[in-house]
């Protein structure tokens, strides 16, 4: 897998990003609202950089289905969400693709009486949005590729990752390969399964 940012640069990137949330927030408490799953391995070294007042809760979002690198519908779940009241919200997420998830999460939160609502992505990627909504704070703009690691998935591996790599189309076709296997694999023991019984 080819590297894109590493682990270091990735560092450098947080550390920016936390001054610059700062530098406007000043040192009031903040209202961290991550959003699952790729967001977490941002906020848990976001948090650890913002000094001051910290608060953290989360909302879930997916536009992906399965082994798929372009978005389909998209799924919301705000029930994890605490009162906004008059709180100062930073909206995390991992990246801003075409933009439909950080508008609808935006819209969403506007709504809940909160002081002041921002937004937060480690990435954009370039000539992709279809909305008019940019980030507050994005730390890095990279180009239109499928990217992994530092919590960014692809069917749900390689979040793990410490760095982030480009997954090439030989690994997105291998990938996609054995999920087929699989679904036919689980077919054929339900349909002896069923043969067994009948
Ligand atoms: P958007 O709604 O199109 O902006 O998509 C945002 C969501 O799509 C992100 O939170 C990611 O979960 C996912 N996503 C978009 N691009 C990538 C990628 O290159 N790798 C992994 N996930 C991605
Ligand atoms: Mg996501």
């Amino acid at each position: 897998m080819r590297v894109l940012l590493s682990s270091d640069e990735l560092s450098a990137g947080i550390d920016r990003l936390a001054t610059e949330v700062r530098a406007v927030v000043g040192g009031r408490p903040l209202t961290i609202v991550g959003v699952l799953t790729g967001s977490i391995v941002l906020v848990a070294d976001l948090i650890r950089r913002l000094e001051g007042p910290v608060q953290v809760s989360m909302v879930w979002a997916s536009s992906y289905r399965g082994t798929a690198t372009r978005p389909g519908e998209l799924e919301l779940r705000l029930d994890l969400l605490p009162d906004l009241t008059g709180q100062d919200v930073l909206l995390v997420d991992d990246i801003f693709d075409t933009g439909r998830t950080l508008e609808a999460l935006l819209e969403e939160l506007g709504r809940r009486g909160a002081a002041s609502v921002r937004s937060l992505v480690l990435l954009a990627k370039e000539g992709r949005a279809e909305v008019a909504t940019r980030p507050d704070f994005v730390g890095f703009d990279i180009p239109d590729e499928f990217v992994v690691g530092y919590g960014l998935d692809f069917d749900g591996a390689w979040r793990h990752l410490p760095y982030l790599g480009v997954l090439g189309e030989d690994e997105i076709a291998a990938t996609r390969a054995a999920q087929v296997a699989a679904t036919r694999a689980a077919s054929a023991a339900a349909c002896q399964d069923a043969d067994g019984r009948g």
